[in-house]
């Protein structure tokens, strides 16, 4: 097979000059964000680190997160912080450090994207401590592979999933990301293999309790979407891609359900997923609800 085709940094990357968690940003840099994140551009922000105190190094290490899962979660509606392999003492401080940079995350994004900020939604927020590179996932749990976001029982009903991510490793350790085609394409390649889901099935795995709201078409077709991409390794091999290397101390943001993505290696990463109306955006076109719309000729949410 040949070699997949690269695509240039600058062709996935916006990059930023840009060291500070809140504004005011000056007006050009603001219309530059909104164009590339819409785009299904990666904002990168070389220079703006998330200062870990000294007291809280310690917890950059991957025992902080409990059991087989792989990352600490907070969910900002409750403060409390699930899935931490510490005693309540620290857990409560992690807690407060994982909160803390979701809320420099919001301001971050309140103040660089304006436009998004009156329908902005902070949700979980979490700290991914442990190594990437040489753990066994599953194919579909396996985020080394490209895809995009969604989640099974998470329906979005056509809202955008914008992720903030800031490398926070105390060795210095990139996160290396991969970064594909645009999205459009990616749609093209493989909705023509969904199957349109069941009549009830979406109302049956609500009231079942499998999902936290009931799916729409959308949801539906982004699944498919997700799990053909990981499964599909000839189109792995072959999709036009970017490798990118975020160093320690950086901060890069995406809308993650329509860049597709996939995270090879790297630890010790803070993030926080954002929900935002399609309607929000500057030019709902480019959702991948519309886009998905355009391509499959039905209504999806
Ligand atoms: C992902 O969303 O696929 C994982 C990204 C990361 O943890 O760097
Ligand atoms: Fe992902």
């Amino acid at each position: 097979m040949s070699d997949p085709a690269r695509l240039r940094p600058e062709d996935v990357l916006e990059t930023l000059p840009l060291d500070t968690w809140h504004g005011p940003f000056p007006p050009e840099l603001r219309e530059r964000a909104v164009r590339a994140l819409e785009a299904g551009k990666v904002q990168f922000l070389p220079g703006l680190g998330f200062q870990v105190a000294p007291e809280e190094s310690g917890f950059l290490t991957g025992a902080a997160a409990g059991g087989a899962r792989k990352n600490v979660s907070l969910d900002p509606a409750t403060g409390t912080a699930s899935n931490i392999g510490l005693p309540p003492e620290e857990a409560t401080r992690i807690a407060a450090m994982i909160d803390r940079f979701g809320r420099e995350a919001l301001r971050l994004v309140g103040d660089l994207l304006p436009g998004y900020a009156p329908a902005l939604e902070r949700a979980r927020t979490s700290f991914r401590p442990t190594e990437i590179a040489g753990r066994a996932y599953s194919v579909r749990h396996d985020d080394r592979l490209l895809h995009v976001d969604a989640f099974p029982t998470r329906p979005m009903r056509g809202r955008r999933i914008l992720r903030l991510f800031t490398n926070v490793a105390p060795d210095g350790a990139p996160r290396a990301w991969r970064v594909g085609e645009p999205f459009e394409g990616f749609a093209r390649a493989f909705a023509p293999r969904v199957r349109p889901p069941p009549p009830g099935g979406a109302w049956l795995m609500h009231r079942l309790g499998l999902t936290k709201a009931r799916r729409s078409p959308y949801d539906h077709w982004m699944l498919r979407l997700h799990d053909l991409g990981k499964r599909d390794r000839d189109w792995q091999a072959r999709v036009p891609r970017a490798d990118i290397a975020f160093p320690a101390g950086s901060t890069w943001l995406c809308f993650t359900d329509q860049v597709l993505h996939a995270a090879l290696s790297g630890h010790c990463a803070l993030e926080q997923t954002f929900h935002l109306p399609v309607e929000a955006m500057r030019t709902p076109a480019r959702s991948p609800l519309r886009v998905l719309e355009g391509v499959t000729a039905r209504q999806l949410a």
